[in-house]
């Protein structure tokens, strides 16, 4: 089987059993996504296939052929960040750090259905859904901390969230942000 991760091709020979997450970890050397419950619970092994958020512990490999994965070794390099990963260091936004990996893919998915005007629980207006703290909490509420550095990571995200105007595609807003880290 083939599959496309973080923008380079791997060939490798799996169980059609094997999840995204095993595939990553065990068989590809990709160890950023992390196993936390395996069931689906914790979040600590989000990653991104075709630009949404998905725990790869619940999908198997052989459904993602021709999709493109992403996984927080995708996102960002050492002195090259993403300015997620940038924000959630300003913020201490994590403690051990095990959540990290699948919060900031997580927050990477959840601000680009922000951007696209997805509803969630908590939205007021469902036609415009706000940037706002109670928006943050309860998108990122499928992504579990056991440090609790929880309000961190909320404020490294509405900081993200707030540095990117609404009207920009997500793939605008991400070159806009990167170019402000980096400037
Ligand atoms: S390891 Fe996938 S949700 Fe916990
Ligand atoms: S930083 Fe330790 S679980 Fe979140």
């Amino acid at each position: 089987m083939h599959f496309k991760i973080n923008g380079q091709t791997y060939v490798a020979d799996v169980d059609i059993r094997t999840s995204i997450l095993d595939l990553c970890r065990e068989h590809l050397g990709l160890t950023g996504a992390k196993k936390g419950c395996d069931h689906g619970q914790c979040g600590a092994c989000t990653v991104l296939i075709d630009g949404r958020r998905v725990n790869s512990c619940l999908t198997l490999a052989v459904m993602h052929q021709d999709d493109e994965i992403t996984t927080i070794e995708g996102l960002g390099q050492i002195g090259d960040l993403h300015p997620l990963q940038e924000a959630f260091v300003r913020h201490d936004g994590y403690q051990c750090g095990y959540c990290t990996p699948g919060q900031i893919c997580s927050a990477v998915g959840m601000l680009d259905e922000v951007a696209k005007g997805w509803p969630s629980h908590v939205s007021s207006d469902l036609a415009a859904p706000l940037f706002d703290d109670a928006e943050i909490s309860e998108r990122m509420s499928g992504n579990l901390c056991r440090c609790a550095a929880y309000p961190n990571i909320v404020d490294a995200i509405r900081e993200v969230a707030q540095a990117a105007p609404e009207d920009r595609t997500a793939d605008e807003k991400d070159a806009a942000m990167i170019k402000e880290v980096m400037a």
